[in-house]
């Protein structure tokens, strides 16, 4: 057995994504956790870090061979048509995700098998009968206790009984250096009532479970006992380390991303992540993450949106409806990231309107037709410290900085949103049509023409990270560099003199069939 070892510092910013099941399509479930993601990621990159950023698929679940099996096809063969839409999901997110995993990739089964081997040679690894009820929607074992009428309670689904002879892993030997890890590290998991969740788990004890599968072929072979195949979440969860190996061919980035390694996922994943993982990586002599978080579900009518459950939204429809920035938008605005929450169309086409189109799109809508009416699209630069936009932006870098650096995705666009309500409260309150009738207010007219410019540029450079095209398109608009996003760019007073400034056209158009996707 070993220690916990001791956190390292200074690591470049890893992130990862759960790998999605391919068992069905993806929705917007689905799309959440790679939103989020990407939110974090994009953020830091603006911050200068050096990140990497992992999404992909868990291929080899028993309820993808079943699916296959029901549409007449190799487990493989169905896996590789529809790994072709999931890859897609992160695309048409603008997603920038760094690589994108398949379990079925030969440089993560030979690494999954390598990893294996570790853990059986530190003598955690033993063979035993497991009799138990298995639910194939969780696909993991089920003690009575946790079912309700005999069902499965997030999938609605009675477990099979399964015995078989398996090779087990031995977690409850891990049951000491687990608590030791949570007591040294207060934020191993986040948010804390998360991580109390999972302390319990294992102050309540563990139990040994089962790392092999008899009986199905599909799967990636146990390398001491080809008749059997590794549990799939003993393969899945190996993915964000084997990633690292192969990734980048001729490149072992386990030396520059491991362990700063930060774990997003949803609650429904939180044993296998937040105690079965760490105590793997420690059985493989492998150093735990840097951090884990866990974020609450998206609900639909207040019910998880799942597909076993048949109230799935299809985000590449909510997408051509209303393009990747809305929908990543409103899936941060709409539920406190970490909470669960309520999310609709209704809502989606509300936000739109309200938010994107009017408090944002017609910002920059009449910031620019303003300067090219009144001053010809040129203003020479004029900051003036003491102003009203100055102080609007004061502290926004800081506070935003600080809420992305504790997943709190939701409270960091609200803090840029105050922003965006004060710029118009601001146009409000100058009334530049007013300014431009007075010949000796022309000063006047410039600092607040030069000062709405520069406090748009200073909003699109915030919200690079969560709308990323709406973004470009304001810094482009502004005759601002789309490409120059760092972070010290979220500051009053940056912007040059403004040149060739022509009324943009609308950000967000109206959406004439806004139920399409409903
Ligand atoms: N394959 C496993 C994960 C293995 S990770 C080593 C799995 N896959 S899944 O397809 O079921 O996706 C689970 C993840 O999708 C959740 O943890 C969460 O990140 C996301 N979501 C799926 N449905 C969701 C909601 N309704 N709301 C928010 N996120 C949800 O479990």
């Amino acid at each position: 057995m070993r220690r916990p070892p001791v956190q390292s510092t200074a690591m470049p910013y890893y992130l990862t994504t759960p790998i999605y099941y391919v068992n069905s399509t993806p929705h917007i479930g689905h799309a959440y956790t790679t939103i989020a993601a990407d939110v974090l990621v994009r953020h830091q990159r603006q911050r200068g870090e050096e990140t990497f950023f992992l999404t992909g698929v868990d291929e080899h679940a028993s309820k993808v061979a079943r699916v296959a099996a029901e549409q007449g096809l190799q487990p493989k063969e169905y896996a590789d048509r529809i790994v072709e839409v999931w890859r897609e999901l992160p695309r048409r997110l603008d997603a920038t995700n760094d690589f994108f995993i398949r379990t079925t990739d030969d440089g993560h089964k030979r690494f999954v098998q390598e990893f294996l081997e570790r853990i059986r040679a530190n003598g955690d690894v033993y063979q035993d009968v497991y009799a138990g009820l298995y639910c194939v929607g969780c696909e993991a074992f089920k003690t009575e206790s946790e079912l309700v009428d005999g069902k499965c309670p997030e999938h609605g689904i009675e477990p099979e009984w399964i015995e078989e002879r398996n090779w087990f892993f031995r977690l409850s030997a891990y049951q000491e250096p687990l608590l030791g890890l949570y007591d040294a590290r207060p934020d191993f998991v986040l948010p804390a009532f998360r991580y109390n969740e999972a302390r319990s788990f294992i102050a309540g004890g563990l139990q040994d479970f089962s790392i092999s599968r008899a009986g199905q072929p599909w799967g990636v072979p146990i390398p001491w006992d080809p008749d059997q195949v590794a549990y799939v979440w003993a393969d899945a969860l190996v993915n964000y380390l084997s990633a690292l190996s192969y990734a980048r061919p001729g490149e072992d980035l386990r030396e520059r991303f491991w362990p700063g390694v930060r774990h997003l996922l949803g609650k429904d994943i939180l044993r296998f992540h937040c105690v079965y993982w760490p105590a793997m990586l420690l059985a493989a002599g492998y150093e735990v993450p840097r951090q884990l978080f866990v974020h609450g579900y998206l609900l639909l009518d207040d019910r998880k949106i799942s597909k076993t459950l048949g109230n799935v939204l299809d985000p590449l429809d909510l997408i051509d409806v209303y393009g990747a920035d809305a929908v990543r938008f409103w899936s941060i605005r709409a539920v406190s990231f970490g909470q669960d929450g309520s999310a609709s169309v209704e809502g989606l086409r509300e936000r739109y309107e309200r938010e994107l189109a009017n408090e944002l799109g017609n910002l920059l809508s009449r910031t620019t037709a303003m300067i090219a009416r009144y001053r010809g699209g040129a203003v020479t630069a004029c900051p003036s410290p003491g102003s009203a936009v100055a102080s609007l932006l004061a502290g926004l870098a800081g506070d935003v900085a600080d809420r992305l650096d504790r997943y709190d995705l939701t409270g960091a666009l609200e803090r840029i949103w105050e922003v965006v309500r004060g710029l118009n409260r601001h146009v409000e309150a100058q009334a530049p049509w007013q300014l431009a009738k007075d010949e000796a207010r022309a000063a006047e007219l410039d600092r607040t023409l030069y000062d709405l410019a520069d406090g748009l540029r200073a909003v699109a450079v915030a919200l690079a990270a969560f709308v990323p095209s709406t973004s470009a398109r304001i810094l482009a608009a502004l005759g601002a560099d789309p490409a120059d996003l760092r972070w010290e760019g979220v500051a009053y007073g940056r912007s040059d003199d403004l040149t060739g400034i022509a009324p943009a056209p609308p950000l967000f158009p109206r959406i004439d069939a806004p139920t399409a996707a409903a």
